[in-house]
């Protein structure tokens, strides 16, 4: 499920859970207590993913980036920031996601989106090319539209659902 290109592997936190049919190749960096379901794809070949802590990418979602060119010399990397929750079948290309984020099912974010922190993107929300979401906003839609700010429960449920993936994650470490 790890697999090297050029001579770089995954790098992963001890603590992490990867599923055993999920791929990963060349230059990932997943911290602690983060998780990967089964059947993720994620590439770090022409560019780098960089996940962070406690967030979790649930099943058969796929992960890739952009080549650096003459005209965008860093290229797109795909960067996942810490508490964030990515849904099933979430498609993430070369986009910036802060912390505490919810990306719900079959959402599909592009190219140089910025994501801020404390956001849900709602299920089958299509988020096109160099959008910047502002933090502490619900988006839906495709292309995505500003629905509304999340309200308290929301915000906190971000920090919950995380925690929720940690616990699961652990329980799974503990069967394998
Ligand atoms: C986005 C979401 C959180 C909104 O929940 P909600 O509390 O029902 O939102 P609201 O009732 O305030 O809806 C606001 C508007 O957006 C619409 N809407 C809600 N979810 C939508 C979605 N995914 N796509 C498009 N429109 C959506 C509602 O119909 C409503 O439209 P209206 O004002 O014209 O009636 C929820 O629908 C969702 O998509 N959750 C994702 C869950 C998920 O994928 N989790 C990850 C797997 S564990």
């Amino acid at each position: 499920m790890l697999r090297s290109y050029k001579g770089i592997t995954p790098t992963l936190h001890e603590s992490t859970y990867i599923d055993e049919s999920a791929v990963l190749v060349g230059n990932i960096t997943i911290g602690k207590d983060s998780s990967v379901w089964p059947l993720v794809a994620a590439r770090g070949d022409v560019n780098y993913i960089k996940i962070g802590e406690r967030t979790n990418v649930q099943d058969g979602s796929v992960l890739h980036l952009t080549r650096a060119t003459t005209n965008n010399p860093s290229g797109y990397p795909l960067i996942i920031g810490d508490d964030v929750t990515v849904g099933h079948k979430v498609m993430l290309h070369g986009c910036t996601l802060g912390n505490r984020i919810l990306v719900g099912m079959g959402a599909i974010v592009m190219d140089n989106v910025i994501v801020g922190d404390d956001v849900i993107i709602g299920g089958g929300s299509l988020v096109p090319p160099n959008k910047t979401l502002e933090a502490g906003f619900l988006y839906v839609g495709s292309p995505v539209k500003q629905a509304r700010p999340l309200n308290p429960e929301e915000l906190a449920f971000l920090k919950v659902s995380a925690q929720n993936y940690v616990q699961l994650k652990d329980e799974y470490l503990q069967e394998s």
